[in-house]
């Protein structure tokens, strides 16, 4: 029996109870979690914003310690500090052999179960699914041997739990998919967990403005700690214009949408610049559709396009990631602002609605 928190049923509290969990099958592992981040995408699927097969133990920016490894893996083994991926990559499928294994297939095809389309979570005779595959709010998980990924020198869980969402998010948005150019404009709408992960990747990459934009002054001074430059309050003014005044007019060089809604999409959109890249890295209620100025689009051609994950490879960019924190280069220690025990993970959803700065992360 583990301790997990269930969803059974969106708009309702997660259920915090002891569950039971399997021994982990052939290419699977079992890990203790450490830490597990509070991320915006679980609130999606509490809300039902976003589908997914219920109950389930949602919770996938995770880090821990391997426990125990089932009969065939040979990359991690007991006692080595883990991070969690909630892509798992079956190393088979055309996304996989293509390079794109954070969009592997056969993951998507199996959802929130294990590859072989069981679950190890259940109650009783009740299923209960793992969201990503990760499960992360929950004392231990069972996860696919390629969705943990090991690392050599130990960082706290908490920094570590990070690396496996929102760091690679953000920071590949600009470095592996927008492909920011030393000197450019940036504009970074929503400066959550993720945006600011944005905008830390900006600064690694030397842009020249990082221009934060959210509705809530805290999130924007917060934000001037992980390198933004100016800050543009969009609960009482036009974001587009400000961000307009902010590049003599002309809009930004690349722009990143980080909240997940058709309105800030569009904003993220507008406030591009002739030859402007726009990049889509939350994700809006399931649905949404963005109204995108057709003709602008064509005229001054802007570049539009989605990334998921950060569009990077986990088990090569985690381990950098986790260089990059060890040398200085992100600023993790100050991103962690509170720590929560599993019991009060609704209440730290319910800080994360009151827009309270940086992350929250559950500690085990
Ligand atoms: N304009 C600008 N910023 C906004 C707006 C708006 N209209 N509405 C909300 N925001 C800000 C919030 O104030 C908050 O600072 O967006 C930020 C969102 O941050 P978090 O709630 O911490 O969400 P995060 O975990 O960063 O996820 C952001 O990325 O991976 C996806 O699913 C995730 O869609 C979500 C997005
Ligand atoms: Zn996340
Ligand atoms: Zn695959």
């Amino acid at each position: 029996m583990v301790k997990a928190a269930v969803l059974w049923e969106t708009n309702n509290p997660l259920v915090v109870e002891e569950v039971e969990l399997d021994e982990p099958q052939a290419g699977e592992v079992l890990v203790k979690v450490g830490a597990a981040g509070i991320c915006r995408s679980d609130r999606h699927f509490m809300h039902g914003d976003a589908p997914i097969a219920l109950p389930v133990v949602l919770g996938h920016e995770g880090a821990g310690t391997v426990e125990k490894v089932g009969p065939g893996v040979t990359s991690v083994r007991p006692a080595q500090q883990v991070i969690l991926t909630f892509v798992p990559s079956c190393g088979r499928c055309k996304s996989c052999v293509t390079g794109k294994n954070h969009l592997c297939d056969n993951h998507g095809a199996t959802g929130p179960n294990m590859y072989d389309g069981t679950t190890r979570l259940h109650k009783g005779d009740q299923r209960i699914h793992h969201m990503g595959k990760t499960a992360c709010f929950a004392e231990y998980s069972v996860v696919p041997e390629s969705g943990c990924v090991p690392i050599d020198v130990a960082i706290p869980m908490d920094k570590a739990a990070l690396i496996g969402c929102c760091v690679p998010t953000g920071v590949g948005a600009v470095t592996s998919s927008a492909n920011v150019q030393p000197g450019s404009t940036v504009a970074v709408v929503g400066c959550g967990g993720v945006g600011l992960n944005v905008i830390m990747g900006a600064a690694l990459v030397n842009a020249s403005k990082i221009i934060a934009v959210d509705i809530r002054e805290s999130q924007l001074e917060f934000a001037m700690k992980f390198g933004a430059t100016h800050t543009v309050n969009a609960s009482d003014q036009d974001p587009v214009a400000q961000v307009k005044a902010l590049t003599d007019g002309k809009g930004a060089d690349y722009t990143f949408e980080v909240f997940g809604s058709a309105d800030t999409t569009k904003a993220a959109y507008d406030m591009a610049g002739k030859s402007g890249t726009v990049t889509v890295v939350g994700i809006a209620p399931w649905g949404a559709e963005a109204g995108i100025n057709a003709v602008d689009m064509v005229r001054n051609e802007k570049t539009m396009r989605g990334t998921y994950y950060g569009s990077t490879h986990a088990s090569v960019e985690m381990p950098k990631l986790v260089d990059m924190y060890l040398a200085g280069k992100l600023n993790l220690d100050d991103l962690v602002v509170r720590q929560y025990a599993l019991d009060d993970i609704n209440e730290a959803y319910g800080d994360m609605d009151k827009g309270e700065v940086g992350r929250g992360v559950i500690m085990y």
